[in-house]
């Protein structure tokens, strides 16, 4: 028997302090998801792997704000994020988080080997410690300017706004997050740290060997230009209590650093899915895992994550394709989740329907350079491009089919369009294959372009109205043309828009998941089924209920 090719596609697990905003959303989990789809819809063998990294300061912080246990407080965000996401059209293979059994057995074992294999090594660092909170202050909760850029709110782990890795020492006028304190201490701290110096030739080996698979330029730039500048060890644990434990005499109060057990997490998650299969994902070589991200997520994926996996040496696949996306930056629209007013998900999927969402965020996907995103661009794509192009085109034809499905005859279509809406089906294939799903997306809606062309240049009503034989053939080629496309649209869009994709294809009688190789075989529509909107325009009175995210 053939072995099947087997695909894992993960998404960037979003911390459990909040529900994602549209920038993280489309910055990682729905070009995940899109892709997802689209593998389903081949028929290949692939799980979708995410979850909640429930670890690190910053939850801990807010935990004790609000006087809960950061267990409690990641639990409850967490299921909101799985509900949203779910609302949002996401379908997870298995949406799981970091803090559970399944993920710690995980990271001890891949310890261990590390340990064994000589990677882990003791480091003497100087901790900040703040005398008025009378704890270590990890490196997020010191803030100063960063010695790179200039700019004056940069944390003490990384420069939001250069991207940096930083560590606290380097800050310029470092002072305490939680309560300011600038005489913060510097003391003498042991720490385990993973010897990446050691690892980094058969990391830039990996690089050099995976960077073709369709990474993203930027991924193979910015970790080519790190491995140049030569990679030093890196902490992996921590002196805070929110976390896993460090089992390793003399650092029994320490926990890992998040990162450590968020990257090992898409194998921890995996395997809270599935003790059984797991595995059978995971260590077969030829397995290809796609890995989706934001920029600021980089480093940690294509340095330390493949330098845990081969330090480990415990045969886990290593990631075939790294997908790294650029910024969506809000423009006159409040994204910051912090104040707790910003569009996240779950106002998003209020206002409107989910694909509405995931159509417009992924026709702006920002692919090669930060993109901007108004309340106005997406308005006009959901009015002009989803419902002017598609819609619209959808709805006549299904209009004008079932009126005149008298005079529809035989199977014959008009050879040119067919075969224009061909080979932009093939180009749309491609684009998916290459993974480069704004293309993609970009095909579907030149297929309802050549719909809308083919409509207006031959008129088909008037055809139908003439009533000669010739006119007849011509109008019955037309349409079954266009029930091509729009049928080949139904199926197209469903990665992009997949309750659309089903008010489409129930029209033909079909429903659940369709396969890409359904494309060529048009079954009859269903005349008896009421044509029916398949998306609305934004009226002004609905644009109004924008407004409360509208930066005044
Ligand atoms: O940047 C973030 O939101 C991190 N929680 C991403 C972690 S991705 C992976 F390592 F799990
Ligand atoms: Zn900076």
């Amino acid at each position: 028997m053939n072995k099947t090719q087997k695909f894992i596609v993960t998404s960037a697990l979003p911390y459990a302090e909040a529900v994602p905003h549209l920038g993280n959303f489309v910055g990682s989990i729905l070009p995940a998801d899109v892709y997802f789809k689209y593998l389903k819809m081949k028929g290949e063998d692939a799980i979708f792997i995410c979850g909640s990294d429930q670890h690190g300061t910053p939850i801990e912080l807010k935990a004790i704000k609000a006087g809960i246990t950061p267990d409690r407080l990641s639990n409850e965000v967490h299921e909101k994020i799985k509900k949203v996401m779910e609302r949002s059209g996401c379908t997870f293979t298995y949406y799981g988080k970091t803090h559970s059994e399944s993920n710690k057995l995980t990271v001890y074992e891949i310890f261990e080997s590390l340990r064994k294999n000589g990677y882990i090594i003791e480091t003497e660092d100087t901790q900040a410690y703040c005398s008025v909170d009378d704890r270590f202050l990890s490196d997020r909760f010191i803030i100063g300017t960063c010695p790179y850029c200039g700019y004056s709110d940069a944390r003490g782990d990384q420069c939001e706004n250069c991207g940096h890795l930083l560590s606290p020492q380097e800050l310029i006028e470092p002072y305490c997050a939680v309560c300011g304190n600038k005489k913060l201490e510097f003391r003498k701290t042991k720490n385990l740290a993973l010897d990446l110096e050691a690892l980094s030739g058969e990391i830039k080996a990996f690089v050099e060997s995976h960077k073709h698979n369709n990474w993203t330029k930027n991924a193979i730039n910015k970790t080519l230009s790190y491995l140049e500048q030569g990679l030093k060890p890196r902490d992996i644990t921590r002196n805070i209590k929110w976390g896993f434990p460090v089992p390793l005499k003399g650092f029994e109060d320490k926990a890992f650093y998040v990162w450590f057990d968020a990257v090992i997490g898409y194998i921890g998650i995996t395997r809270e899915w599935s003790e059984s299969q797991y595995l059978n994902y995971w260590k077969d070589p030829d397995t290809k895992l796609i890995q989706f991200m934001g920029k600021d997520n980089l480093e940690f994926h294509t340095m330390m994550w493949p330098g845990i996996l081969i330090g480990a040496g415990r045969e886990y696949v290593l990631p075939h394709t790294i997908k790294v996306f650029e910024y969506l930056n809000a423009k006159g629209v409040k994204f910051s989740k912090s104040k707790g007013v910003g569009l996240n998900m779950e106002g998003a999927v209020e206002l409107l329907p989910s694909d509405y969402w995931r159509f417009a965020l992924m026709y702006l996907l920002p692919e090669t350079s930060d993109t901007d995103f108004s309340i106005e661009e997406f308005i006009e794509i959901v009015n002009k491009v989803m419902n002017d192009k598609i819609g619209n085109l959808v709805n006549r034809v299904l209009t004008i089919y079932g009126a005149n499905r008298g005079i529809i005859s035989g199977e014959e279509d008009d050879a040119a369009s067919i075969s224009k809406a061909r080979s932009i089906i093939s180009e749309y294939i491609a684009e998916f294959d290459a993974i480069n799903m704004r293309n993609a997306l970009h095909k579907v809606i030149e297929l309802s372009e050549l719909g809308n062309e083919v409509m207006s240049s031959t008129e088909p009503w008037k055809l139908a109205k003439a009533g000669d034989a010739n006119s007849k053939r011509e109008f019955s080629k037309i349409m079954v043309s266009l029930r091509q496309i729009v049928y080949d649209l139904g199926i197209m869009l469903w990665p992009f828009a997949p309750d659309a994709a089903s008010k489409i294809l129930d029209y033909f009688g079909m429903d659940g998941q369709p396969e890409i190789k359904m494309l060529e075989n048009v079954p009859d529509i269903d005349t008896n089924k009421p044509p029916k909107a398949i998306f609305s325009k934004i009226t002004e009175k609905e644009r109004k209920n924008f407004e409360k995210y509208i930066d005044s």
